[in-house]
């Protein structure tokens, strides 16, 4: 029988994290979501509020029910708030080094048989389980953007990882109301491992000026029924952690269909990350 598991803790609020945090405590849990200091942890919140007052607008929250939520949620800017969590997922930028970090303090702070897990969309989850003492409970909980609405989750076993861990997290994301997929510890994993040469060819296709961004888009969305056009979903994924996701994957397979377009470095560097900066490939208000 999986472990009922009611006490989590999010690290990092930024759009994933803040929709990971929504998705948890709409469903009853009780989450500690962290921040590093007080200006990103006001961010973060800012985000929840956003997407649970929009809800509420469009009649699909009751304010009360809105109120309980945040209830359920405490905001902190001190990792030592997660000493009770039975599960923490980690959802900080795509860098190794920064994950680390934060998976050995981690490591110090939660009880021994507290489940790590990484919301990384393409970093090896095994290489973060061995700097901690526990890589049998570590695991990837891969969630899509925008989380509360995507119903995948995909959990990421390494080759330690224990039966009962996965059997855990399975049945969270159930609980959660998503749709779990188990595959083991590649780059990319399932979905981002397919999805990312299209996206990537969709740029480099604008880049050479085949098409506009617009007809890109439409030929996408009204040719081949998808809800959004490769260019809108490079804005919406973020430039920059589609450039990190790209990076990882081309220096782990060599396959030049990762190996990234130029322009989205050049649009990382210029500070166009997409919807979160306002703007992108599109221009948002
Ligand atoms: N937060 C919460 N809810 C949101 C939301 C957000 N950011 N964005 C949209 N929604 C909700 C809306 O409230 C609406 O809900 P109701 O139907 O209950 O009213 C519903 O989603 C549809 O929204 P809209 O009518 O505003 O717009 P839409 O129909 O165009 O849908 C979309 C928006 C859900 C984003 C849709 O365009 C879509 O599915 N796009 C593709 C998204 C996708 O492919 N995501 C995966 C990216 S890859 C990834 O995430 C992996 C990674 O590691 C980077």
């Amino acid at each position: 029988m999986a472990r009922e598991l009611n006490e989590v803790g999010v690290v990092g609020l930024g759009t994933m994290g803040a929709g990971i945090t929504e998705v948890l405590a709409r469903a009853g849990l009780r989450v500690t979501a962290v921040e590093v200091n007080d200006e990103a942890l006001a961010r973060g919140r800012g985000h929840l509020e956003h997407s649970t007052d929009r809800a509420v607008s469009r009649g699909k929250l009751e304010a009360a029910e809105r109120d309980e939520i945040f209830e359920r949620i405490r905001f902190s800017t001190s990792l030592e708030d997660l000493a009770s969590a039975e599960l923490v997922i980690e959802a900080i930028p795509e860098r190794m080094e920064l994950k680390a970090e934060i998976f050995a303090a981690l490591d110090k702070i939660c009880p021994p048989d507290t489940i790590l897990a990484t919301n990384t969309s393409s970093l090896s989850v095994t290489e973060l389980s061995v700097v901690t003492g526990r890589p049998s409970k570590v695991i990837g909980m891969h969630f899509f953007n925008p989380a509360p609405v995507m119903k995948l989750v995909e959990v990421v076993q390494t080759v330690v990882t224990e039966p009962e861990v996965v059997a855990d997290v399975e049945a969270l994301a159930e609980r959660l109301g998503k749709v779990d997929v188990t595959i083991g510890d590649r780059a990319g994993f399932i979905a981002n491992a397919l999805l990312f040469g299209y996206l990537n060819h969709a740029v480099s296709m604008f880049e050479n000026r085949y098409a506009s961004r617009e007809d890109i888009d439409a030929a996408m969305r009204l040719g081949c029924g998808l809800p959004m056009g490769p260019l809108a979903l490079m804005d919406l994924i973020g430039i920059d952690t589609a450039y990190e996701i790209l990076d990882t994957m081309y220096k782990q397979s060599r396959n030049r269909l990762h190996a990234p377009s130029p322009i989205i470095k050049q649009m990382m560097t210029a500070g166009l990350l997409g919807r979160k900066s306002g703007r992108g490939f599109y221009t948002y208000a």
